[in-house]
């Protein structure tokens, strides 16, 4: 399957542009706290959408995804449409495939780790129904126990926040600290767990 296969190039520059330009009234860059510089990492890429919205809000965003298949729709997605977002700004955005576990490992820093992980019924708003069907067939669904390590573990290597997306209705998972609240989405925020030192 090629990229314009699933859509992706045709109708998504502009909606990220008018997301971007919602600047604070958008529940997502709100939920990051979205300002020039700050180091984000979407490390459940997926189509890269919310990391590409994250960029053009100023962040500096690397992407990581882990499915062979669907990074390499992404990779030709962002090595287009990097470039006519963010112009002069070509450093901030950076992708891999990879797991995002192995760039917390290898002590990567990010004031902010964004997840958005892959439930049966997805939320709406990220992208259209045909396009989060077709990476839910590729990519499968995460378990709540799955997440729950996920986040247990990003809060050890955000400085800042981490954030989750969940559809509006979700149960929570563990104990975020707070949640921005969107349409048919809701972003919880957890806190960074201080590490130990030796
Ligand atoms: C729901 S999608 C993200 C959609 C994305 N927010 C967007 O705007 O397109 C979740 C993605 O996370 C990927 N994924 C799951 N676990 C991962 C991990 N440990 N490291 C990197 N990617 C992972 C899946 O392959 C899937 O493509």
């Amino acid at each position: 399957m090629a990229a314009d296969d699933a859509g992706l190039r045709s109708v998504q520059l502009p909606d990220i542009r008018r997301r971007a330009r919602q600047g604070r009234r958008l529940a997502l860059a709100r939920a990051c706290d979205a300002r020039p510089g700050l180091r984000v990492h979407d490390a459940l890429a997926g189509w890269g959408t919310d990391g590409l919205v994250l960029a053009a809000l100023g962040c500096r965003v690397h992407l990581s995804e882990r499915n062979a298949r669907v990074h390499e729709i992404l990779d030709a997605r962002l090595r287009t449409e990097s470039g006519r977002l963010l112009g002069e700004r070509p450093d901030a955005i950076s992708w891999a495939h990879e797991d995002a576990r192995d760039r917390w490992r290898a002590g990567d820093q990010f004031d902010v780790v964004y997840l958005d992980p892959m439930f049966g019924e997805h939320p709406k708003t990220a992208l259209p129904a045909k396009q989060m069907q077709v990476l839910a067939k590729l990519a499968g669904e995460m378990t709540n126990g799955k997440v729950v390590a996920l986040i247990d573990e990003a809060r050890r290597v955000a400085a800042a926040r981490v954030v989750v997306k969940r559809r509006a209705s979700a149960e929570t998972l563990g104990q975020p600290d707070w949640h921005i609240r969107a349409r048919s989405v809701r972003f919880d925020v957890y806190l960074p767990v201080p590490r130990c030192r030796a």
